[in-house]
């Protein structure tokens, strides 16, 4: 059991604001939920939770949870973290604010970002809900990632309780920079992953529509190589067959560009985050 920290969540009647604070509510932390919209609001006191005003949440926590979108960042730290206690940690749940500079500084205030892994498509799933919780968070264990601006192991550790309450159940928690963090969300995952799964639906409705494949033949075959083409091409458990080596290298040719690998360049990185910030560019 982690020692009782005083948590405040902003933006807390949001999407990731009320997954966070669905888990924060089930522990002995202290929890301070704020919102602004009258939607947001509305969802916060319809879960059963009472709202708090900005200041007084902030003043008094331990660790602040920034919920809000990455684009009202800079706006809503300038506003917040010149009113957080010293030596608090401002924690934001996406590298891009950080890594681009976005997010108001103070010396004695500590920033920090943690993302959730989402359960592992090769996790052990074994009850009903674990296998509905694909986004994590719920039932489904799941790893972080996690970037601290402080070798402090008693601020490590604050983060770290924090982060294995809010994406509960967490097996691990691992520590990396927040320039490591934005090179794996969004590149890896979301440039790459993301972009990949959308690829997959979009070839299987071709089968469907335009070539007029049954759905069901079609969704069927789809979602089972797909596990096949994951459970080979990331983790090697068998080899691919001759022939279907030739498919893959004709599917490479044809729809991957040659240069490709530029995205994990450190000027394509500032581009793809300047592009999601709606920046010119990233100034840092
Ligand atoms: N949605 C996801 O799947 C996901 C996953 C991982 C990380 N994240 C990150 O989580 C953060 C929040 O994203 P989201 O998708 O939950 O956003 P969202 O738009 O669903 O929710 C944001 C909430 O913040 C509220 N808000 C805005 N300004 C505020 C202020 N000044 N004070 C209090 N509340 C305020 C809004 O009213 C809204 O309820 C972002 O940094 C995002 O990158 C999102």
């Amino acid at each position: 059991m982690s020692e009782k920290h005083t948590i405040a969540v902003i933006g807390a009647g949001g999407k990731m604001g009320t997954r966070v604070s669905d888990n924060l509510a089930q522990t002995d932390h202290d929890v301070r939920y704020v919102e602004t919209s009258p939607a947001g609001q509305e969802r916060v006191t319809a879960a059963g939770r009472a709202l708090s005003d900005a200041a007084s949440a902030v003043a008094d926590a331990d660790i602040v949870v920034l919920a809000v979108p990455d684009l009202a960042l800079a706006a809503v730290t300038a506003d917040l973290v010149p009113q957080m206690k010293s030596g608090s940690v401002c924690l934001t749940l996406d590298p891009a604010a950080a890594y681009a500079g976005l997010l108001a500084e103070r010396d004695d205030v500590i920033q920090a970002v943690a993302h959730p892994c989402h359960p592992s498509i090769f996790l052990q799933r074994e009850t009903p809900e674990q296998w509905a919780d694909t986004f994590g968070g719920i039932a489904a264990p799941q790893d972080a990632i996690a970037a601290v601006e402080s070798d402090d192991p008693a601020t490590k550790t604050l983060v770290e309780d924090t982060v294995r309450a809010i994406y509960a159940p967490v097996i691990d928690v691992h520590w990396v920079t927040i320039k490591q963090l934005a090179q794996l969300e969004p590149t890896l995952v979301e440039t790459v992953a993301c972009m990949i799964g959308e690829l997959l639906n979009e070839a299987l409705q071709e089968a469907i529509h335009t070539m007029g494949v049954p759905e069901a033949a079609a969704r069927s075959i789809m979602y089972g190589h797909t596990q096949v083409a994951l459970a080979n091409g990331l983790r090697g458990d068998n080899p691919f067959s001759d022939a279907c080596l030739i498919a893959m290298k004709y599917g490479r040719e044809t729809i991957v560009k040659d240069d490709w690998k530029k995205i994990f360049r450190d000027d394509e990185l500032d581009k793809n985050l300047a592009n999601m910030l709606h920046l010119e560019k990233i100034e840092r």
